[in-house]
């Protein structure tokens, strides 16, 4: 893995000094509220954790009343076109309730997507301040110009770099049972549907120490259960080890992680987690098609009786174990015969959960310039069909 440059620890202290000024600020100013809204995976969550962090030592107060807020921070998710409508329903609506040195924020995904920062900055003016998800660490010097700024004044901030390397944000957890942890950032897989790669770059691990002692602290807040994040964690250098070690630190938390790539999960994890008894026992591992062209088409780099017979071999060496997916309906190209081969492997498979989506073409991955011959509405039959049959499933289980 390529080491992407890493943010000193004098950029992390120089944000903390502008934390310290807001709140000075925000001090004189009287009660200043917040409002955090989070779109799309468990990544999203933990980034929106950070936020509320940097919000709250800024002195906000965090709030659930969008309405009320003085500064309200929508972190969004490109990674369909559903996503991003209701995030820009969302900011629509805001237009409404317009107020004096309010401020909106939109980051993540979407803020990194060229096209669709076109389409913001075209139809979406009540946004303030744009920042993409290499730009997290930066917020409070972002927010600090934007609150220094006249009102309607814009800033977009979505440096195009492949990563960097931070560690120690803060984090402001719900006080829940459950805790995010992330332990690598990025990915380097390029499916050819998927708009991750390029807006969160570069896969970047954290260290192993770091790690260890993120999840020791949370076993001793008491967190029963923690949940580790990347979008592809088995390709972080020795997982099944990292899985191993943390599981031993304390048996009483229950450990699970998300997201498995199927091309990188093997024997060596199944026993990890056959050896942890705290190991969450439901692998999520995403086939997405069943069909090998498609698969190819995809570029999943593994075809679907190697996939099966993962399944297969964990099922040995797992007691217990269950599955779920996530299956992409109506990829360009794939015909109806083609989509027959994803409901035989969901038939054999029988996963416990599915996560289904139709095919949703993102500018700028390769997908998105296949040409695409089914409708909208032979797409819909074929989700149906697949809901179905994992309904009928679901009920035997
Ligand atoms: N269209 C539909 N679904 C997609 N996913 C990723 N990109 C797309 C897309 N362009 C799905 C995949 C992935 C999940 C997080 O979202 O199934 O595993
Ligand atoms: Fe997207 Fe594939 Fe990376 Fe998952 S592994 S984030 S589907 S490119």
């Amino acid at each position: 893995m390529k080491q992407l440059p890493t943010v000193t620890t004098e950029q992390l202290s120089a944000q903390r000094t502008v934390i310290a000024r807001i709140a000075a600020r925000n001090l004189l100013l009287g009660e200043q509220l917040a409002y955090v809204d989070t779109y799309g995976c468990q990544q999203n969550e933990a980034d929106s954790e950070h936020l509320r962090a940097m919000l709250s030592g800024m002195g906000y107060v965090l709030t659930e009343d969008e309405t009320a807020a003085n500064v309200i921070v929508i972190n969004t998710c490109a990674v369909r076109e559903h996503a991003e409508q209701r995030v820009l329903g969302n900011v629509g609506h805001l237009v409404h309730s317009a107020k004096a040195g309010r401020r909106i924020v939109l980051c993540g995904c979407m803020a990194q997507k060229p096209d669709t920062r076109e389409v913001i900055l075209r139809s979406y003016r009540q946004v303030d301040l744009m920042f993409g998800p290499h730009e997290l660490w930066r917020f409070p010097e972002l927010l600090e110009r934007s609150l220094n700024a006249p009102d309607g004044t814009k800033i977009i901030e979505a440096r195009d770099i492949d990563g960097e390397q931070v560690e120690g944000l803060p984090a402001l957890r719900s006080k829940g049972e459950r805790a995010w942890l992330s332990i690598m950032y990025g990915c380097n897989n390029f499916c050819s549907y998927c708009i991750v790669p390029y807006v969160r770059g570069r896969e970047r691990s954290r260290s192993k120490a770091a790690i260890t002692a993120e999840y020791e602290s949370l076993a001793a807040e008491g967190y029963s259960e923690v949940m580790l994040l990347g979008q592809n964690v088995n390709s972080y250098p020795e997982f099944p080890g990292l899985l191993r070690t943390l599981a031993a630190i304390d048996r009483r938390v229950k450990l699970s992680f998300r997201t498995s790539h199927p091309k990188d999960a093997g024997t060596e994890l199944f026993r990890a987690m056959a050896d942890s008894p705290n190991v969450d026992t439901l692998l999520h591992l995403p086939v997405q098609a069943g069909n090998d062209r498609v698969l190819s088409a995809m570029n999943r780099k593994y075809t679907s009786a190697e996939y099966i017979a993962k399944i297969r071999q964990a099922r040995e060496i797992v007691p217990g174990i269950r599955f779920s997916t996530d299956i992409i309906v109506g990829f360009p190209g794939e015909t109806d015969a083609e989509f027959e081969d994803t409901l035989r492997l969901v038939e054999a498979v029988r996963y416990e959960k599915l996560f289904t989506f139709i095919y949703s073409p993102r500018k700028g991955t390769p997908a998105a310039e296949l040409p695409d011959n089914a409708s909208r509405a032979e797409k819909q039959i074929r989700f149906d069909k697949l809901i179905a049959l994992q309904k009928s499933i679901a009920a035997t289980l």
